[in-house]
């Protein structure tokens, strides 16, 4: 590479907490290492628009802890269709980008590998709290996620038991259960259900009754959104069971907050890891957790597969649960 590099920073799809962390990690390394700075506004949408922010080390002052993206974030339509796709080629040349850091999760890697083929110097970072990116351990907001929703599940629980009945908390993850799973087995949930696993009424009515049988006061099911629908598994239920059922429906309050250590550490590292790639001539690449340390991994292979369903930690999930 001739000349100072100028390394351009966007987020893209649903915000995660730890976002922040990882584009002040970018901006700050890039900087750190001769580069220039600069961050696009509103994902995919701001670069197709030209929106493009120069930063400076202060810019990324005081927003390691808190959660959401403050640069924004969207969905881009537009990115999926080639006359896109060119606008976007058009914009980073107009604005001399050498190469291009994307945090964001599976939509985010599409259109990063299409960039990719079109000759942008580009490198994926995870930023989502469905941990659904292939090839790494973990993502960008999961852990405060689940931490967010063992939070409200405690809560939960502590009305369920007063009143000894059984709630269904619906949790995010359209296609994708580890949310469910995982917050599910660290709050001590009684059932999961995960898209990944099939499900019948009948064995979640059985286990609440065996549950009752042996003195439980409550009930507690994590639901993932993408395996069932609270409100319409409630009323199902309160008629298979024979008594009332309420519905939690988490929502987005999972995506917002300060984001845990945990998050703003891997934040941190993948930032830093997407600039050294960067400076490093590589492209087409996500930066992965992988045992602990980073690794680098081709776009390609980072989504659109069946994520692979930790059935282990499932079954260790329900053996607790009895
Ligand atoms: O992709 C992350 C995610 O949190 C999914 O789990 C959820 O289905 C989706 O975003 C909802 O996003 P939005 O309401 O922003 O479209």
């Amino acid at each position: 590479m001739t000349g100072t590099a100028r390394i351009a920073v966007l987020t893209s799809g649903g915000d995660a907490p730890g976002m922040n962390a990882a584009i002040r990690s970018v901006v700050r390394t890039a900087m750190a290492r001769g580069a220039e700075a600069v961050a696009i506004r509103h994902g995919y949408e701001g670069l197709l628009d030209g929106d493009f922010l120069p930063m400076e080390l202060g810019s990324v002052g005081g927003i390691l802890d808190r959660g959401g993206t403050f640069i924004g974030t969207s969905r881009s339509e537009r990115m999926f269709s080639d006359e896109g796709l060119a606008l976007a080629v058009d914009r980073l040349e107009e604005h001399g980008i050498t190469g291009l850091v994307v945090i964001g999760g599976d939509g985010t890697y599409r259109a990063a590998e299409e960039l990719h083929a079109r000759g942008v110097k580009i490198i994926g970072a995870p930023g989502t709290i469905d941990n659904d990116i292939d090839a790494t351990d973990t993502t960008i907001g999961f852990d405060t996620a689940q931490n967010t929703i063992c939070d409200a599940t405690s809560k939960v629980r502590d009305t369920a038991s007063s009143h000894e009945r059984t709630f269904i908390i619906e949790v995010m993850g359209r296609s994708c259960g580890m949310l469910a799973l995982y917050s599910g087995l660290a709050a001590g949930a009684d059932c999961i259900l995960v898209p990944e696993v099939p499900w019948r009424l009948e064995d979640i009515c059985d286990s609440v009754a065996q549950g009752t049988a042996r003195g439980k006061k409550h009930t507690i099911i994590v639901v993932s959104e993408g395996a069932a629908h609270a409100f319409g598994l409630a009323e199902d239920l309160t008629r298979s069971c024979g008594h009332q059922v309420r519905a939690v429906v988490l929502g987005h309050i999972q995506r917002g907050g300060s984001p845990s250590a945990f998050d703003r550490t891997l934040a941190s590292r993948m930032g830093a890891a997407a600039v050294e790639a960067l400076l490093a001539g590589e492209s087409g690449k996500a930066v992965c957790l992988q045992n602990a340390d980073m690794a680098l991994v081709n776009l390609a292979d980072c989504y659109g597969h069946n994520h692979e369903m930790k059935r282990h930690i499932y079954d260790l999930a329900m053996v607790l649960a009895r």
